[in-house]
């Protein structure tokens, strides 16, 4: 069964989990932040508690912690989105990017759900092609995806 745990509600080991994927190279090299150290992260973590334009989840798969998905720039009509598998797990694009269209328009009721896509990452934007994002705009080094909530 799939879980998503708000951030703001990590254990110190979950933390720290999260921390190493997200400075893992095969995730971090598709990301705009790059290297952080774990005092900024937990310093980012706990800033969240006041942020209503952010949510971030770890999600899991019965007890397996599989990746993260999170939301940014909410507000009424949209947000922007974004996703990270464990390093080293296969497949797991798919289950992410159905928990994040679930959040977004059943839980945050937004009509367009944005993504910015580096244009080297061609993973990431095989799975959102496929789940229907089109490009809005781009430049030199990015695609501007957009999905609109098919049910409102
Ligand atoms: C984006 C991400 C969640 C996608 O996960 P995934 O869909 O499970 O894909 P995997 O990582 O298991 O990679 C395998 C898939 O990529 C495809 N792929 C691999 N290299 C590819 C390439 N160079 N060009 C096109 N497709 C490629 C494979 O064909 C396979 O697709 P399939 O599942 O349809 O057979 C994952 O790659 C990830 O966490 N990346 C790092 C973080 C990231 O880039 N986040 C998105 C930021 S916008």
């Amino acid at each position: 069964m799939i879980r998503l745990k708000n951030f703001t509600e990590l254990n110190d080991e979950e933390m720290i989990l999260v921390w190493q994927w997200r400075n893992d190279k095969r995730v971090n090299q598709f990301m705009h932040t790059k290297n952080f150290d774990l005092k900024k992260h937990k310093n980012f973590i706990q800033s969240l508690k006041q942020d209503k334009t952010k949510k971030y989840f770890l999600v899991f798969n019965d007890e397996e912690a599989i990746g993260v998905i999170d939301f940014i720039h909410i507000n009424q009509q949209d947000c922007y989105f974004g996703l990270y598998a464990k390093p080293d797990l296969k497949g797991m694009g798919q289950v992410l990017m159905d928990e994040v269209k679930k959040y977004a328009f059943e839980i945050l009721k937004v009509e367009k759900l944005k993504a910015c896509v580096l244009k080297q990452n061609k993973k990431a934007l095989k799975l959102y092609f496929k789940n229907d994002f089109q490009i809005d705009k781009e430049d030199e080094n990015f695609f501007y995806i957009i999905l609109r909530n098919s049910i409102s």
